[in-house]
Protein backbone atom coordinates (compact mmCIF):
# COMPACT_ATOMS: atom_id res chain seq x y z
CA UNK A 1 0.00 0.00 0.00
CA UNK A 2 2.78 1.91 0.44
CA UNK A 3 1.98 4.92 2.56
CA UNK A 4 -0.03 4.43 5.90
CA UNK A 5 -2.68 2.19 6.33
CA UNK A 6 -5.89 3.95 8.11
CA UNK A 7 -8.75 1.96 9.77
CA UNK A 8 -11.96 2.88 10.70
CA UNK A 9 -12.28 1.47 14.00
CA UNK A 10 -16.54 0.60 14.78
CA UNK A 11 -17.43 -0.41 18.58
CA UNK A 12 -14.21 0.78 19.91
CA UNK A 13 -14.86 0.27 23.43
CA UNK A 14 -11.53 1.22 25.51
CA UNK A 15 -9.91 0.37 22.17
CA UNK A 16 -8.24 -2.48 21.80
CA UNK A 17 -7.88 -2.18 18.44
CA UNK A 18 -6.58 0.95 18.94
CA UNK A 19 -3.31 -0.66 21.14
CA UNK A 20 -2.73 -2.83 18.71
CA UNK A 21 -2.82 -0.39 15.89
CA UNK A 22 -0.47 1.51 17.49
CA UNK A 23 2.32 -1.55 17.38
CA UNK A 24 1.27 -2.36 13.71
CA UNK A 25 1.85 1.26 12.38
CA UNK A 26 -1.60 1.79 11.57
CA UNK A 27 -3.55 5.30 12.40
CA UNK A 28 -7.17 4.92 13.73
CA UNK A 29 -8.67 7.65 11.40
CA UNK A 30 -11.84 7.28 13.35
CA UNK A 31 -13.51 5.72 16.45
CA UNK A 32 -16.93 4.90 17.58
CA UNK A 33 -19.10 3.62 19.94
CA UNK A 34 -22.13 4.24 21.99
CA UNK A 35 -20.89 4.40 25.66
CA UNK A 36 -19.44 7.56 26.92
CA UNK A 37 -17.90 5.34 30.23
CA UNK A 38 -15.98 3.41 27.46
CA UNK A 39 -14.93 6.75 25.27
CA UNK A 40 -13.87 8.02 28.67
CA UNK A 41 -11.06 5.60 28.78
CA UNK A 42 -10.37 5.44 25.28
CA UNK A 43 -9.92 9.39 25.14
CA UNK A 44 -7.70 9.61 28.27
CA UNK A 45 -5.40 6.43 26.29
CA UNK A 46 -5.38 7.83 22.88
CA UNK A 47 -6.02 11.69 22.99
CA UNK A 48 -4.55 12.13 19.27
CA UNK A 49 -7.68 9.71 17.82
CA UNK A 50 -11.03 11.13 16.65
CA UNK A 51 -13.29 9.44 18.88
CA UNK A 52 -16.97 10.08 18.34
CA UNK A 53 -19.79 9.08 20.76
CA UNK A 54 -22.33 7.60 18.02
CA UNK A 55 -25.50 5.30 18.40
CA UNK A 56 -24.81 2.36 15.42
CA UNK A 57 -28.26 1.37 15.00
CA UNK A 58 -29.07 5.08 13.26
CA UNK A 59 -25.73 4.69 10.47
CA UNK A 60 -26.49 6.02 7.47
CA UNK A 61 -24.75 4.44 4.07
CA UNK A 62 -23.71 8.27 3.63
CA UNK A 63 -21.98 7.95 6.73
CA UNK A 64 -19.98 5.00 6.39
CA UNK A 65 -19.02 5.66 2.50
CA UNK A 66 -17.78 9.29 4.64
CA UNK A 67 -15.00 7.52 5.82
CA UNK A 68 -12.13 7.39 4.56
CA UNK A 69 -9.88 4.06 5.90
CA UNK A 70 -8.41 1.41 4.37
CA UNK A 71 -9.42 -0.97 6.92
CA UNK A 72 -12.60 -1.21 9.09
CA UNK A 73 -12.07 -3.07 12.43
CA UNK A 74 -15.68 -4.49 14.01
CA UNK A 75 -15.94 -5.69 17.11
CA UNK A 76 -19.78 -5.80 17.72
CA UNK A 77 -21.68 -7.06 20.58
CA UNK A 78 -21.43 -10.61 21.53
CA UNK A 79 -24.05 -10.93 24.02
CA UNK A 80 -26.43 -11.91 20.85
CA UNK A 81 -24.35 -15.18 19.81
CA UNK A 82 -23.55 -16.02 23.40
CA UNK A 83 -25.35 -18.79 25.33
CA UNK A 84 -25.41 -16.39 28.78
CA UNK A 85 -27.17 -14.16 26.27
CA UNK A 86 -29.33 -16.61 24.73
CA UNK A 87 -28.20 -17.20 21.63
CA UNK A 88 -31.21 -15.08 20.05
CA UNK A 89 -28.74 -14.00 17.44
CA UNK A 90 -30.40 -11.40 14.91
CA UNK A 91 -33.39 -11.66 16.86
CA UNK A 92 -31.38 -9.80 19.98
CA UNK A 93 -32.10 -6.21 20.38
CA UNK A 94 -28.21 -5.82 20.75
CA UNK A 95 -27.50 -7.37 17.20
CA UNK A 96 -29.51 -4.26 15.68
CA UNK A 97 -26.41 -1.99 15.50
CA UNK A 98 -24.43 -4.62 13.32
CA UNK A 99 -27.64 -5.88 11.48
CA UNK A 100 -27.93 -1.68 10.69
CA UNK A 101 -24.48 -1.52 9.42
CA UNK A 102 -25.21 -4.86 7.08
CA UNK A 103 -28.61 -3.05 6.02
CA UNK A 104 -26.86 -0.20 4.56
CA UNK A 105 -23.64 -1.99 3.54
CA UNK A 106 -24.89 -2.60 0.00
CA UNK A 107 -25.88 0.89 -0.72
CA UNK A 108 -22.23 2.07 -0.18
CA UNK A 109 -20.32 2.94 -3.59
CA UNK A 110 -17.65 0.79 -4.59
CA UNK A 111 -15.23 3.26 -4.64
CA UNK A 112 -15.94 4.01 -1.38
CA UNK A 113 -15.42 0.29 0.52
CA UNK A 114 -12.12 -0.25 2.56
CA UNK A 115 -9.60 -2.64 1.17
CA UNK A 116 -9.40 -4.79 4.13
CA UNK A 117 -12.28 -5.46 6.75
CA UNK A 118 -12.07 -7.29 9.70
CA UNK A 119 -14.54 -8.54 12.71
CA UNK A 120 -14.40 -9.99 15.97
CA UNK A 121 -16.90 -12.04 17.91
CA UNK A 122 -17.41 -14.88 20.68
CA UNK A 123 -16.98 -18.85 18.62
CA UNK A 124 -20.86 -19.38 18.41
CA UNK A 125 -20.78 -16.20 15.97
CA UNK A 126 -19.49 -18.86 13.11
CA UNK A 127 -22.64 -20.40 13.77
CA UNK A 128 -24.93 -17.60 13.29
CA UNK A 129 -27.45 -16.20 10.98
CA UNK A 130 -25.16 -12.85 11.37
CA UNK A 131 -22.17 -14.21 10.32
CA UNK A 132 -24.05 -16.08 7.23
CA UNK A 133 -25.43 -12.47 6.40
CA UNK A 134 -21.87 -10.64 6.65
CA UNK A 135 -19.86 -13.36 4.75
CA UNK A 136 -23.39 -13.42 1.53
CA UNK A 137 -22.90 -9.39 1.74
CA UNK A 138 -18.91 -9.19 1.65
CA UNK A 139 -19.09 -11.96 -1.39
CA UNK A 140 -21.34 -9.93 -3.53
CA UNK A 141 -19.32 -6.79 -2.92
CA UNK A 142 -16.00 -9.13 -4.00
CA UNK A 143 -14.34 -9.46 -1.28
CA UNK A 144 -11.71 -12.56 -0.46
CA UNK A 145 -13.11 -14.24 3.15
CA UNK A 146 -10.59 -16.32 5.30
CA UNK A 147 -12.16 -17.18 9.20
CA UNK A 148 -10.56 -18.16 12.22
CA UNK A 149 -10.60 -19.36 15.82
CA UNK A 150 -7.91 -18.12 17.81
CA UNK A 151 -7.30 -18.17 21.77
CA UNK A 152 -4.68 -15.75 23.57
CA UNK A 153 -3.04 -19.33 24.97
CA UNK A 154 -1.76 -19.98 21.52
CA UNK A 155 0.06 -17.48 21.13
CA UNK A 156 2.06 -18.12 24.31
CA UNK A 157 -0.12 -16.39 26.80
CA UNK A 158 -1.79 -17.76 30.01
CA UNK A 159 -5.01 -16.93 29.21
CA UNK A 160 -7.87 -18.45 27.59
CA UNK A 161 -10.24 -15.94 25.45
CA UNK A 162 -10.75 -18.01 22.27
CA UNK A 163 -12.69 -15.81 19.83
CA UNK A 164 -13.90 -15.47 16.09
CA UNK A 165 -12.01 -13.41 13.86
CA UNK A 166 -13.26 -12.62 9.86
CA UNK A 167 -10.77 -11.36 7.65
CA UNK A 168 -11.83 -10.13 4.41
CA UNK A 169 -9.96 -8.30 2.12
CA UNK A 170 -10.70 -6.80 -1.66
CA UNK A 171 -6.80 -8.83 -2.45
CA UNK A 172 -6.35 -12.66 -2.18
CA UNK A 173 -5.70 -13.50 1.00
CA UNK A 174 -3.02 -16.07 1.96
CA UNK A 175 -2.67 -16.98 6.17
CA UNK A 176 0.66 -16.49 7.18
CA UNK A 177 2.96 -19.01 8.93
CA UNK A 178 2.01 -19.54 12.29
CA UNK A 179 4.61 -17.73 14.71
CA UNK A 180 6.52 -20.03 16.78
CA UNK A 181 5.36 -18.38 19.64
CA UNK A 182 6.02 -20.84 22.15
CA UNK A 183 8.99 -20.15 22.46
CA UNK A 184 7.92 -16.45 24.23
CA UNK A 185 5.80 -18.26 26.07
CA UNK A 186 5.93 -16.27 29.79
CA UNK A 187 4.29 -17.41 32.88
CA UNK A 188 1.32 -16.10 34.65
CA UNK A 189 3.74 -15.20 37.30
CA UNK A 190 5.14 -12.71 34.55
CA UNK A 191 1.35 -10.63 34.20
CA UNK A 192 1.20 -10.57 38.25
CA UNK A 193 2.05 -7.35 40.73
CA UNK A 194 3.81 -8.66 43.15
CA UNK A 195 2.50 -6.11 45.42
CA UNK A 196 -0.89 -7.77 45.24
CA UNK A 197 -0.09 -10.75 47.41
CA UNK A 198 -0.84 -8.41 50.09
CA UNK A 199 -4.22 -7.49 48.47
CA UNK A 200 -5.92 -3.99 49.18
CA UNK A 201 -10.20 -5.54 50.93
CA UNK A 202 -11.38 -4.69 47.40
CA UNK A 203 -9.81 -7.34 45.51
CA UNK A 204 -10.30 -9.88 48.16
CA UNK A 205 -13.03 -12.36 48.25
CA UNK A 206 -14.92 -12.71 51.55
CA UNK A 207 -13.48 -16.01 53.18
CA UNK A 208 -17.42 -17.16 53.39
CA UNK A 209 -17.76 -16.68 49.74
CA UNK A 210 -14.85 -18.93 49.34
CA UNK A 211 -16.04 -21.36 52.26
CA UNK A 212 -19.43 -21.37 50.35
CA UNK A 213 -18.67 -21.72 46.25
CA UNK A 214 -14.64 -22.30 46.45
CA UNK A 215 -15.26 -25.63 45.12
CA UNK A 216 -16.49 -24.09 41.39
CA UNK A 217 -13.53 -21.47 41.76
CA UNK A 218 -11.06 -21.40 39.13
CA UNK A 219 -8.38 -20.57 42.07
CA UNK A 220 -4.61 -20.41 40.43
CA UNK A 221 -1.36 -20.70 42.70
CA UNK A 222 0.74 -18.04 40.99
CA UNK A 223 3.98 -20.05 41.13
CA UNK A 224 2.16 -22.62 39.30
CA UNK A 225 4.13 -22.20 35.48
CA UNK A 226 1.65 -24.03 33.90
CA UNK A 227 -1.66 -21.57 35.48
CA UNK A 228 -3.81 -20.26 32.91
CA UNK A 229 -6.90 -17.93 33.74
CA UNK A 230 -10.58 -18.98 31.70
CA UNK A 231 -11.83 -15.98 30.00
CA UNK A 232 -12.52 -13.18 32.05
CA UNK A 233 -16.01 -11.58 31.18
CA UNK A 234 -17.64 -8.64 31.50
CA UNK A 235 -19.62 -9.72 34.69
CA UNK A 236 -15.82 -10.03 36.50
CA UNK A 237 -15.93 -8.56 39.76
CA UNK A 238 -19.99 -8.53 39.76
CA UNK A 239 -21.18 -12.27 39.77
CA UNK A 240 -18.66 -15.16 41.26
CA UNK A 241 -19.08 -18.03 39.37
CA UNK A 242 -18.26 -18.57 35.78
CA UNK A 243 -16.87 -14.63 35.28
CA UNK A 244 -13.27 -15.51 35.41
CA UNK A 245 -10.01 -16.90 37.47
CA UNK A 246 -9.16 -16.20 40.91
CA UNK A 247 -5.57 -16.27 42.69
CA UNK A 248 -4.06 -17.75 46.21
CA UNK A 249 -2.75 -14.97 47.69
CA UNK A 250 -0.97 -14.28 51.50
CA UNK A 251 -3.97 -13.22 53.00
CA UNK A 252 -6.99 -15.60 51.12
CA UNK A 253 -8.08 -15.78 48.01
CA UNK A 254 -7.95 -12.64 45.39
CA UNK A 255 -9.40 -11.04 41.97
CA UNK A 256 -7.36 -10.06 39.21
CA UNK A 257 -6.63 -6.26 39.45
CA UNK A 258 -8.38 -4.57 36.44
CA UNK A 259 -4.32 -3.43 35.68
CA UNK A 260 -3.11 -7.42 35.79
CA UNK A 261 -6.25 -8.56 32.97
CA UNK A 262 -5.12 -5.41 30.82
CA UNK A 263 -1.67 -7.35 30.95
CA UNK A 264 -2.90 -10.08 30.05
CA UNK A 265 -5.07 -8.91 27.44
CA UNK A 266 -1.93 -6.96 26.01
CA UNK A 267 -2.61 -3.76 26.65
CA UNK A 268 0.52 -1.50 27.01
CA UNK A 269 1.93 -1.13 30.66
CA UNK A 270 1.02 2.93 30.64
CA UNK A 271 -2.64 1.79 29.76
CA UNK A 272 -4.70 3.50 32.19
CA UNK A 273 -8.21 4.02 33.80
CA UNK A 274 -9.42 7.65 35.21
CA UNK A 275 -8.92 7.60 38.24
CA UNK A 276 -12.42 8.09 39.36
CA UNK A 277 -13.57 5.22 37.23
CA UNK A 278 -14.54 2.33 39.65
CA UNK A 279 -13.32 -0.99 39.82
CA UNK A 280 -16.35 -2.67 38.90
CA UNK A 281 -16.62 -0.21 35.50
CA UNK A 282 -12.94 -1.09 34.96
CA UNK A 283 -13.76 -5.38 35.07
CA UNK A 284 -16.93 -4.58 33.38
CA UNK A 285 -14.62 -2.43 30.21
CA UNK A 286 -11.99 -5.47 30.38
CA UNK A 287 -14.07 -8.13 29.94
CA UNK A 288 -15.62 -6.69 26.90
CA UNK A 289 -12.31 -5.77 25.21
CA UNK A 290 -10.51 -7.64 23.70
CA UNK A 291 -6.99 -9.79 23.27
CA UNK A 292 -4.23 -7.02 22.02
CA UNK A 293 -2.22 -9.98 20.81
CA UNK A 294 -4.57 -12.12 18.85
CA UNK A 295 -5.49 -8.78 16.79
CA UNK A 296 -2.02 -8.32 16.21
CA UNK A 297 -2.00 -12.07 15.02
CA UNK A 298 -5.12 -11.30 12.78
CA UNK A 299 -4.13 -8.83 10.88
CA UNK A 300 -1.00 -9.91 9.89
CA UNK A 301 -3.27 -11.75 7.19
CA UNK A 302 -3.40 -8.12 5.32
CA UNK A 303 -0.61 -6.97 3.35
CA UNK A 304 -0.30 -3.58 5.46
C1 LIG B 1 -17.63 -6.31 22.47
S1 LIG B 1 -17.56 -4.62 22.94
C2 LIG B 1 -16.20 -4.08 21.98
C3 LIG B 1 -15.11 -3.55 22.83
C4 LIG B 1 -13.88 -3.04 22.16
N1 LIG B 1 -13.35 -3.89 21.13
C5 LIG B 1 -12.79 -2.77 23.20
O1 LIG B 1 -11.61 -3.04 22.94
O2 LIG B 1 -13.15 -2.31 24.29
C6 LIG B 1 -18.95 -3.97 22.11
C7 LIG B 1 -19.03 -2.46 22.13
O3 LIG B 1 -20.15 -2.08 21.33
C8 LIG B 1 -20.68 -0.90 21.88
N2 LIG B 1 -22.06 -0.77 21.36
C9 LIG B 1 -23.11 -1.57 21.62
N3 LIG B 1 -24.19 -1.14 20.94
C10 LIG B 1 -23.81 -0.05 20.22
C11 LIG B 1 -24.48 0.85 19.36
N4 LIG B 1 -25.78 0.71 19.07
N5 LIG B 1 -23.78 1.87 18.82
C12 LIG B 1 -22.46 2.03 19.10
N6 LIG B 1 -21.78 1.22 19.92
C13 LIG B 1 -22.44 0.20 20.49
C14 LIG B 1 -20.56 -1.10 23.37
O4 LIG B 1 -20.58 0.14 24.06
C15 LIG B 1 -19.23 -1.83 23.49
O5 LIG B 1 -18.18 -0.93 23.73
Amino acid sequence: MGTQTTALELFCGIGGFAAAAARMHIRVAEALDQSPVALGVYRLNFPDHHVRKADLEKISAGELAGFDADLWWLSPPCQPYSVRGRKKDLGDPRARSLARILEVFPKIPQKRLPQHLALENVPAFAESQARALVVGLLSDRGYHIHERQLCPTELGIPSRRPRYYLTASREELTPPEPLLLQSQARPLSAYLDPELDDPPAELLVPPEVVARFGEGFRILDPADPNAYTTCFTAAYGKSFMHAGSYLRCQTGVRRFSPMEIAALLHFPPQFRFPESLPLRKRWHLLGNSLSVAAVREVARIFSL
